[in-house]
C-alpha cells in the first residue's frame, strides 16, 4: 500500500542489515508490546510464563538485570524496581495486611523505618521494631500475628551485624517470613538465601550500579510462591523500572568484582588506621573486632565492602565533627554511596529511638577508587584541624 511520508514516520520501509552482535545488552524500552493477533491479547504480568505483554512489566533489558541479579544471589527469581525504597515499600505491601505484625530492626535504613511507622500503620499494620542485636532472642517479639520479620546486616550508620541464621530459625519455627535488606554485601558477601532468609532486596544504586548515576532496586525470592504474590503486586502497584537505568546496571554489574576488592581493600586499611587515631573512639566496620557483631561477620560474610561508621570521642562537639566533614576535600558530602566517589557524613543520634548512644559523634564514610594515600592524606589533615 503506498504510505504518505506522515506515515512513514510512523511506519517505516527502511531496513538496516541484521546480525549485529555486540558485548553489550541492547536498551529495549517500549510501553506497548505488541501481539500478533486480537486473540492473543492478554493483561498478565508474568512474562516467563506468558512472554511479553507490557513494558511495565520489564522488557528483554530489565529481565537480564533481574536474571543476573537472581543468579548472583542464588534465588528462585528476580523482580527490579525504580528504587530500593521501592522495593522495600512492594515487599511489604506483598506480604502484609491489615491485622498482621511486622517486625523491623531499629538499625533498619530509615525510609524503611518510616514506611512501616507512617503507611503501614495507616492501613492497620501493626509496626514492632527489635534490637539489631536480638539473634534468637527475637522469639520474645513474636506475637501471635507476626508474619514478616525484617534484617539488614549490617545495619544503616551503625552497623551491627546480625545473627542472621538464628533469627531465620526462630522465624520458621513461629511460621513468620525473613526479609533482608542484602545491599551493603552487594548481594554477593552474603548469601542470605544459605543463612536461612526467604526474600531479599537490594538497592541495585549501590554496588551494582555502581557509578551514583542511577535508581534501582531488587527484589529476590527463594520460591515461586513470593515471587508470583510480588509480581501480582507489582503488577497492580505499577512500578517499573527504566530500561536505561537497567542498563547501565548491566554495565555496572560487569566490574562489580574489581570493585569491590580496590574499595574492600581501602576500606579496610582506612578502618584500621582511623581505629588507632586519637580522635577516634571507636570504628564501626564489620570486619574490626571494635563493630558489633563482628563474630557474625566472620562466620557468615565472604568479604567486606566500603561503608563504615566513625565515632569520634566524646570531647568533641557536633561543630567540631561537621567541621572535619567540612574540612574533606576528596571525600564529598552526600547520601547514597556505594559509587566510586568517596563520600562522608555526619549524623546526630539524640533523641533516636533504640540507637546507640553515639549523639552527634557519628561520621558515615564511603570508600571510593581513589588512591589510597590520598585518601589517607585528605582525613588526615581534616583530624588534624579538630583540636
Ligand atoms: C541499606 C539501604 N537500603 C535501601 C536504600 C534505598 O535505596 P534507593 O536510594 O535506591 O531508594 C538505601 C539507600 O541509601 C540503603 O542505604
Amino acid at each position: 500500500m503506498p504510505k504518505n511520508w506522515k506515515t512513514k514516520l510512523i511506519h517505516s520501509d527502511a531496513r538496516i542489515p541484521e546480525g549485529f552482535r555486540s558485548l553489550s545488552v541492547g536498551v529495549e524500552r517500549g510501553s506497548t508490546v505488541l501481539f500478533p493477533d486480537a486473540a492473543s491479547v492478554k493483561d498478565e504480568w508474568d512474562q516467563y510464563e506468558v512472554g511479553y505483554t507490557y513494558g511495565l512489566y520489564g522488557t528483554p533489558t530489565t529481565l537480564e538485570l533481574a536474571g543476573r541479579v537472581c543468579e548472583l544471589e542464588h534465588g528462585y527469581r528476580t523482580l527490579i524496581t525504580p528504587g530500593g525504597q521501592c522495593a522495600i515499600s512492594l515487599i511489604n505491601l506483598a506480604f502484609l495486611k491489615a491485622g498482621d505484625h511486622v517486625l523491623i530492626p531499629e538499625s533498619v535504613y530509615t525510609p524503611n523505618r518510616k514506611f512501616a511507622a507512617h503507611i503501614l500503620r495507616k492501613f492497620g499494620v501493626e509496626v514492632g521494631f527489635y534490637p539489631p542485636e536480638a539473634g534468637s532472642a527475637i522469639t520474645n517479639h513474636f506475637r501471635t500475628n507476626t508474619r514478616v520479620v525484617w534484617c539488614e546486616s549490617p545495619g544503616s550508620i551503625t552497623l551491627e551485624v546480625q545473627n542472621v541464621p538464628a533469627i531465620a530459625e526462630a522465624a520458621h519455627q513461629h511460621g513468620v517470613m525473613v526479609v533482608m535488606d542484602n545491599t551493603w554485601s552487594a548481594g554477593v558477601y552474603f548469601d542470605a538465601f544459605a543463612h536461612g532468609v526467604d526474600v531479599t532486596m537490594q538497592a541495585l544504586t549501590k554496588y551494582i550500579g555502581g557509578h551514583s548515576d542511577l535508581l534501582l532496586g531488587s527484589i529476590t525470592t527463594r520460591d515461586e510462591k513470593a515471587w508470583r504474590q510480588l509480581g501480582s503486586t507489582q503488577q497492580l502497584v505499577g512500578c517499573a523500572a527504566s530500561p536505561d537505568d537497567c542498563s547501565l546496571a548491566l554495565r555496572g554489574m560487569k566490574s562489580l568484582a574489581v570493585r569491590l576488592k580496590a574499595i574492600e581493600n581501602a576500606a579496610l586499611e582506612l578502618a584500621r588506621w582511623l581505629n588507632e587515631r586519637p580522635e577516634i573512639e571507636r570504628v564501626l566496620h564489620p570486619a574490626l573486632p571494635s563493630c558489633p557483631g563482628h563474630e557474625f561477620w566472620k562466620r557468615d560474610f565472604i568479604g567486606s565492602t566500603g561503608v563504615f561508621s566513625l565515632v569520634f570521642h566524646p570531647r568533641f562537639s557536633k561543630a567540631q565533627v561537621q567541621g572535619f566533614v567540612d574540612q574533606l576535600q576528596l571525600f564529598k558530602i552526600g547520601y547514597s554511596w556505594a559509587g566510586v566517589t568517596s563520600l562522608a557524613v555526619a549524623y546526630d543520634f539524640h533523641g533516636t529511638p533504640g540507637r546507640p548512644d553515639f549523639g552527634h559523634r557519628i561520621v558515615r564514610l564511603n570508600i571510593g577508587l581513589e588512591d589510597l594515600s590520598d585518601l589517607q592524606a585528605d582525613l588526615s589533615q581534616a583530624l588534624a584541624k579538630m583540636a
